[in-house]
């Protein structure tokens, strides 16, 4: 900034600017901070060195919701005995700033800011904030901090973005009996009768939505890293058990990345913590990371195969931050893929190095299929995307940033090959360390370590939105293809991609690699014209799915692939790309909804958890929209979907086979849940029958963990407002377990009566105090598929509520929940009328979303009603048995 504007003009040029002015820049912060448990406040002075490299009189940094009495504030030059007291403090509430005016010229070089200020542990699971737990059947509250990705503001005021890193000096002053923990180890304590103050070992540079500080009472379990890093788990008091398995994780983890990055994890220990209320899924805070007690504690007996996994991954995702995001930080939120869609990918990886029967690669075609999803909506966004205000960050913690985010990732990593990818992107992070990168740089670590063009190659993918569906044509023993942008509307967009195209013809020995420019090209491949002479004949593009595009073949190439599949000569992951990709089409119009239905048929021997599953939730899926499209058919679409299920369903049984997988146990829930949500009765007397046994017996073998969900789904379909036992036993369980994730298995299962007056109180049970606010989502994500217009109503009647209550992502997905569901224009209408006055900058692109999402869903049912044969099909698939 040009030094003779920062002199002339006054406060006003600070205002409504999307990043703090360059001119003062912190080094090193010493913070104290004294929460006050009872009375839920917090007193602090923070002191912050910082250099002041033009001439100025202001000083502007961050703060929100804090009290700065302007007597409190004061500059102190290095080399000078002087102490400057400002002559104004201004406090910009909509862009979270305070302004520092002084009545001369701050001296350029070093100085050092001090503030005291006072703030409340509010209640909304960002900033500084309380979180409530028992202990000895007494409430109590724990302080946390959530800084990311804007609130290190609401905690002390700060330059509270990602590139202005610092050191941090914390100091915490708490009642005696508490554990504090921060980033760093502690160095000293000092108790003084009821209270004792904490002095925290000096931190590396870090960015200030890394900084972490928790009060409270707790347990932990500990272990030690080969290289000598302490690792704990923190946990209730009485629980700590129950840390034992991230423990292991935790440290397999943390050596498997050392190797990985070519970097020693660069802090002296590793905290990890459950938090009893918390916003998100876990937070990778420096040497401090936080979870929701959901996503870190495993109980042998109680948890289900699905919880052990998401805490496998949760952990390594948040480990992997601890190079990718915190030793080398992205160096604007527009670079926040970087952080999430690497962590997502590499999590992955270290899954598949741990577990690897659980086939975690194939099941990362959910997070592709996820990104997918929203980025065929019109309303997407590029994976760099602007960010002006600080509002519209919270909204870019999406599936764009995370799941596309780590599919474009993992298709650069197989183009370059693992070895070359690796090795660059150590020297990546070897060269940022300490440091902030952008998407660019990574680009250039990886071209200069592959001779690859990478930049020209990436571009096409993380600066545009969209991706492209590749059309395949075979003519003459010529390969066409021709790309066009998918979007779920069917509309074709504009975009073009360098598409790295992969071929498998007949068989996997061979794959054609190239990559594909144009719009449109014929290719000659050899071999092709062998292998179509071959019976049975197929071509697969994108080989195993690695890339991150949809393929659309001609109707002869479709019926080989459905033909390959029928007879087991595709890999499970290509399986799944087959049906993803058909079911993307026939939404999209281009495809009929028949060809679906048949091809779905052709999954009749799946024996991939993964593949299965996404047959399953495609069905489920179907047969909602067939409840607006066509009420009539829908009995004999479930009547086909349950003779497709029941044989699956008979071979897995309820029981476990003792020394079984995993991915059965996977399957199982996901099996059962879906019987029971199609109404089949076997399945539901069969839970019904079992769970009363588990009412009067918890510990019954009757009723393992991995069936409980779908034992409660399928008791819920029997409940309705005259008969409403089964919901208050569901309660019962509720509220009589301790286990995070036996209450979130009852509260995902609560709305999913088909009678709407059982989901509304369901729905009502968000609102009461029983329900923690992070947990208000379970509840909404499982409104039955008949319920949706009540879950709609149930917003709208209660927005004021909600958005007093709630902030950030979880916000976001009241809307997602709610609105994207609804399937007829008019419920189109409706939310958009509704929205129309009440959208502020945090849920504008959700709100854009979703209404689309709204338009595509009735496109579909206006394309299926217009489908002449769907009755006879159906009749003939229904009645094939
Ligand atoms: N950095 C995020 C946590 C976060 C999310 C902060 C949203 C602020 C807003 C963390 O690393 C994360 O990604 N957590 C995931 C879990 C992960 C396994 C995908 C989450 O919270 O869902
Ligand atoms: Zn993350």
């Amino acid at each position: 900034m040009a030094a003779a504007a920062v002199m002339e003009q006054g406060a006003e040029q600070f205002r409504g600017q999307a990043r703090l002015p360059q001119f003062a820049a912190p080094r090193r912060y010493d913070l104290r901070l004294a929460p006050d448990l009872a009375a839920c406040t917090f007193a602090g002075s923070v002191a912050v060195s910082l250099g002041v490299s033009a001439p100025t009189r202001f000083l502007v940094l961050n703060a929100a919701e804090l009290d700065v009495a302007p007597g409190a504030v004061s500059f102190a030059p290095q080399d000078s005995d002087k102490v400057l007291q400002p002559v104004e403090v201004t406090n910009v509430p909509e862009d979270e700033i305070l302004i520092i005016r002084f009545n001369e010229e701050l001296p350029l070089g070093e100085g050092t800011l001090a503030i005291a200020f006072q703030g409340t542990l509010n209640d909304k699971m960002h900033g500084f904030y309380r979180s409530v737990y028992e202990l000895n059947g007494e409430k109590k509250n724990m302080a946390v901090t959530q800084f990311e990705p804007a609130d290190a503001r609401r905690c002390f005021p700060c330059w509270d973005e990602p590139s202005f890193k610092a050191v941090f000096k914390i100091t915490l002053e708490v009642p005696s009996e508490n554990i504090a923990l921060s980033n760093m180890p502690v160095v000293e304590e000092k108790v003084n009768g009821s209270t004792k103050i904490v002095y925290f070992q000096e931190s590396p540079i870090m960015s200030t939505y890394l900084v972490a500080v928790i009060v409270g009472i707790f347990d932990y379990v500990e272990a030690f890293t080969t290289d000598g890093t302490r690792v704990r788990v923190y946990t209730q008091v009485g629980k700590s058990a129950q840390g034992k398995f991230a423990l292991e994780v935790a440290v397999k983890t943390l050596i498997l990345f050392k190797d990985y990055f070519a970097v020693p994890y660069p802090l002296p220990k590793m905290d990890m913590i459950a938090i009893p209320d918390f916003a998100s899924g876990a937070m990778e805070n420096y040497g401090l990371v936080t979870y929701r007690e959901t996503a870190l504690l495993f109980d042998e007996k109680h948890s289900a195969a699905a919880n052990k996994q998401r805490v496998a991954v949760v952990v390594a995702h948040e480990l992997a931050h601890q190079w990718f995001g915190n030793l080398v930080t992205m160096e604007w939120w527009t670079h926040l893929w970087l952080n999430e869609g690497f962590a997502t990918w590499v999590s992955y990886l270290a899954a598949d190095q741990f577990f690897p029967e659980w086939n975690v690669w194939t099941q990362f075609l959910e997070e592709s299929t996820t990104g997918f999803k929203l980025d065929a909506l019109a309303g997407s966004h590029p994976i760099e995307v602007d960010i002006n205000h600080v509002d519209q960050i919270d909204e870019i913690f999406d599936a764009i940033s995370y799941r596309k985010g780590a599919s474009v990732i993992r298709m650069l990593q197989s183009y370059l090959g693992a070895e070359i990818f690796q090795k660059s992107l150590a020297a990546y992070i070897k060269r940022f360390a300490y440091s902030n990168a952008k998407t660019e740089d990574l680009w250039a670590a990886l071209e200069e370590g592959s001779g690859e063009p990478v930049r020209t190659l990436m571009h096409s993918w993380t600066k545009q939105q969209g991706y492209p569906v590749i059309n395949v044509k075979l003519t003459n023993g010529k390969l066409q293809l021709d790309q066009t942008q998918f979007l779920s509307s069917g509309s074709t967009g504009v975009g073009q991609w360098v598409v790295p195209i992969t071929l498998c013809c007949c068989s996997y020995s061979r794959q054609e690699k190239f990559l594909f420019h144009g719009k449109q090209g014929d290719f000659n491949l050899s071999g092709l014209m062998e292998c179509q002479k071959k019976d049975g004949f197929w071509i697969k593009l994108n080989a195993n799915q690695t890339s991150f595009y949809r393929v659309s073949y001609d109707e002869e190439l479709a019926s080989r692939l459905r033909y390959a599949i029928e007879t087991n000569k595709l890999s499970a992951s290509d399986r799944y790309g087959v049906l993803d990709d058909t079911y993307a089409l026939c939404m999209a119009g281009k495809q009929k909804l028949v060809s679906l239905l048949h091809l779905i048929a052709a999954y009749k021997d799946e024996t991939e958890y993964t593949v299965l599953a996404h047959a399953i939730s495609t069905s489920l899926n179907i047969a909602e929209m067939m409840a607006v499209a066509a009420p009539e058919e829908l009995g004999n679409l479930k009547k086909f979907l349950i003779d497709f299920l029941e044989p699956f369903a008979k071979k897995l049984g309820w029981d476990a086979k003792s020394g079984e997988g995993h991915l059965n146990a996977l399957l199982r829930g996901t099996l059962f849940t879906a019987l029971a949500e199609l109404g089949h009765e076997a399945t539901i007397n069969e839970a019904v029958r079992r769970f009363n046994v588990f009412l009067e017996d918890r510990e019954t073998p009757l009723l393992p963990p991995d069936v409980r969900k779908a034992a409660y789904v399928a008791l819920m379909q029997t409940v309705n407002k005259s008969n409403k036992a089964g919901y208050e036993s569901l309660l019962k369980i509720y509220r009589e377990t301790d286990l995070s994730q036996e209450k979130v298995r009852v509260l995902g299962s609560l709305a999913s009566s088909p009678d709407p007056d059982v989901v509304r109180e369901a729905l009502d049970l968000i609102l009461s105090p029983e329900v923690r606010n992070q947990d208000a989502i379970f509840v909404l994500r499982g409104v039955s598929s008949g319920a949706q217009e009540v879950a709609w109503q149930w917003l709208k009647e209660n927005w004021d509520y909600i958005t007093e209550s709630f902030s950030g992502t979880l916000l976001t997905y009241f809307v997602t929940i709610t609105v994207s569901p609804l399937a007829t224009d008019e419920k189109g209408d409706e939310a958009e009328e509704f929205f129309k006055s009440r959208t502020k900058a945090n849920i504008a692109r959700t709100v854009k979303q979703s209404i689309e999402r709204v338009r595509i869903n009735a496109k579909w049912v206006k394309s299926t009603k217009g489908e002449a044969d769907l009755g006879n099909v159906l009749k003939a698939l229904a009645h094939k048995h």
